[in-house]
C-alpha cells in the first residue's frame, strides 16, 4: 500500500482506513442512489487534530479530499467523483454539556441531529432546525449545506441557529470561534462563510449552536384544500393569527396515492382532494384552540383533521415525512429543489407537469415541500435516458420565475451547471476568489458548487 495511506493509518489508526471495496462501498453512493465515485480510500478520524493532520497530509500528497458526514444529501456532495480520500466525520461525536445560561451548545461534527435533540431536551431546550432524516444527518453536514427542514417558517435555516465554528482549512490550519458570543463585530465571519459552502473551503470539525426553548404541546393539523392557491390563502391566515405556528408544509394528491400506498396509509378524508398543506404549532401549553379558530375561520379550508397527542401527531406527520422515502422505493428519482416567491408557486406548479412531460414523456412528477419559503421539492420518476433535459427545463422554468436553483439541499455536484441560472457572473467571479484564497490548490470537495 502507498505512502499516503500508511501515513494515514499512523494518524487515525488502521481499523479507521479503509481500502478495501466491501468496506469502501458504504461511504461511495449517496443517499438517492444516483450519485457514486470510487474513493482511494475512507479516513475516519476521530477529533480535529487528527482531521487536521489528515488534511495537512493529503494536501503535502496532493490528493484531493471529499467529505462527508451523515451521508443524507441529496445532491452528490459528499460522495467522491474518483480517487478521492473520502473524510468521513462520524466519529466527531465529541457533546459538551448544554450551557443553559447561554441557550446554547457545542457539538462535534458527527453529532446526529436526533442525538443532539435527545441532549438539549431534558434542560428544556430544542434545536431549531428539525428535518426527517434527523437520526442518521449530522451537524457537520447541516451546517455546511445549511440544512433547511421542517422549522424555518419559525426558526430559520441552519445558519441562523450557527454562534460558533471549529474547522480545519485546506493546509490543516485549525480555526477555532466556539465562544457562542452574542454579539461579536471583530471582522469577517468566518462562521457564516463556512456555513452552506458545502465543504469546499474548509472541514468543519465542532459547531456552536443556538437552542430555542423546549414547546411541549404541539398540534398539528393535516388540511384539505383546492389547490395552491388556497393552500397559499390558509399560510397567510395561519401566519397572521398563529403566533405558535411552527410548520406549513405542501403536498399534492399524487404524493398522497403514492405514500398511501408505501406506507399501507389510511386515507386521511373521505373525499378526494387536490392539494394539503400539515400546519404545526407548537407551545408550552395546549396551542389545539388557536389552531382549530384559525381553521375555522379561513374559507380556504375543504376539510381538516387534527391531532394533539403523540400518536395521532406522527401519524399526520407520516403523509408529508413518508414522502421522499416512498418516492425513492418507487424508482430512482431526480430530486429538484427550488423555491419561487410565494406569488410564483402556483403558477410553478401549474406549469411543471407539461415542462416535464415535454422534456420526459411518460415521466411521472411529484411535488411536495416547504409552504412558508416557496420551497418545493420536485420529484420526477421515469425519467430514464431523459433526467438531464427534465432538470435542465425545470431549472429554467424556475429561473424565469425569478426562483433559485436549490434551496435547501445545496449544489453539490449535481447542479454545478446550473448554477448561473440563480448566480450572477459577478457573485460566481467572487465565490472563486474566496474559493482560491481559501483552498489554492483545489483539494476540498472538487467538483462540488463550482466547477
Ligand atoms: C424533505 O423536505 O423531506 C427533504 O428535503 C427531503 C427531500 O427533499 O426528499
Ligand atoms: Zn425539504
Amino acid at each position: 500500500m502507498s505512502d499516503l495511506e500508511d501515513r494515514l493509518r499512523e494518524i487515525v489508526g488502521a481499523p479507521h482506513v479503509a481500502v478495501d471495496e466491501d468496506l469502501k462501498s458504504q461511504y461511495e453512493t449517496d443517499w438517492t442512489r444516483r450519485f457514486t465515485g470510487e474513493a482511494r480510500c475512507v479516513v475516519r478520524p476521530a477529533s480535529t487534530a487528527e482531521v487536521a493532520a489528515v488534511v495537512r497530509t493529503c494536501a503535502d500528497a496532493g490528493v484531493p479530499i471529499t467529505v462527508q458526514g451523515g451521508n443524507t444529501g441529496l445532491v452528490g456532495g459528499a460522495v467522491p467523483a474518483g480517487g478521492e480520500v473520502l473524510l468521513n466525520l462520524g466519529r466527531l461525536t465529541a457533546l459538551d454539556d448544554v450551557d443553559v445560561l447561554e441557550g446554547q451548545v457545542t457539538a462535534g461534527a458527527g453529532v446526529t441531529l436526533e442525538k443532539l435533540q435527545q441532549h438539549a431536551r431534558p434542560h428544556g431546550l430544542d434545536v431549531g432546525v428539525d428535518l426527517a432524516a434527523r437520526s442518521a444527518a449530522t451537524v457537520g453536514g447541516l451546517v455546511a449545506t445549511n440544512a433547511g427542514g421542517l422549522r424555518v417558517v419559525r426558526y430559520g435555516s441552519m445558519r441562523e441557529q450557527l454562534t460558533g465554528i471549529e474547522a480545519v482549512l485546506a493546509d490543516g490550519t485549525v480555526v477555532s470561534r466556539l465562544g457562542g458570543l452574542a454579539k461579536d463585530n471583530t471582522g469577517y465571519d468566518l462562521t457564516q462563510l463556512l456555513a452552506g459552502s458545502e465543504g469546499t473551503l474548509a472541514v468543519i470539525t465542532k459547531v456552536r449552536l443556538r437552542l430555542v426553548p423546549l414547546l411541549p404541546a404541539r398540534a398539528v393539523a393535516l388540511v384539505a384544500v383546492a389547490g395552491v392557491p388556497a393552500a397559499l390563502q390558509l399560510l397567510a391566515a395561519a401566519r397572521a393569527g398563529l403566533p405558535s405556528l411552527s410548520a406549513a408544509e405542501l403536498f399534492l394528491a399524487e404524493g398522497l396515492d403514492l405514500v398511501r400506498a408505501h406506507g399501507k396509509l389510511a386515507a386521511p378524508f373521505a373525499e378526494s382532494y387536490p392539494a394539503f398543506v400539515v400546519l404545526e404549532c407548537s407551545a408550552r401549553t395546549d396551542p389545539t384552540d388557536e389552531l382549530l379558530e384559525v381553521l375555522g375561520e379561513c374559507p380556504a379550508v375543504e376539510d381538516a383533521t387534527v391531532a394533539s397527542d403523540a400518536t395521532g401527531v406522527a401519524k399526520l406527520w407520516a403523509y408529508r415525512e413518508t414522502h421522499t422515502e416512498a418516492i425513492s422505493a418507487a424508482g430512482l428519482p431526480v430530486k429538484l429543489d427550488v423555491s419561487v416567491p410565494l406569488r410564483e408557486l402556483s403558477g410553478l406548479v401549474d406549469d411543471l407537469p407539461g415542462t416535464v412531460s415535454a422534456a420526459a414523456p411518460g415521466a411521472r412528477v411529484i411535488i411536495f415541500g416547504h409552504l412558508g419559503e416557496g420551497n418545493l421539492h420536485v420529484n420526477v420518476l421515469d425519467a430514464g435516458a431523459d433526467a438531464e433535459q427534465v432538470s435542465d427545463a425545470v431549472l429554467r422554468l424556475v429561473a424565469q420565475r425569478r426562483g433559485s436553483i436549490s434551496s435547501e439541499h445545496g449544489v453539490g455536484r449535481a447542479k454545478t451547471r446550473w448554477l448561473s441560472l440563480s448566480r450572477s457572473d459577478a457573485e460566481i467571479a467572487a465565490m472563486r476568489r474566496i474559493k482560491g484564497a481559501l483552498d489554492p490548490a483545489g483539494t476540498l470537495n472538487p467538483g462540488v458548487l463550482l466547477n
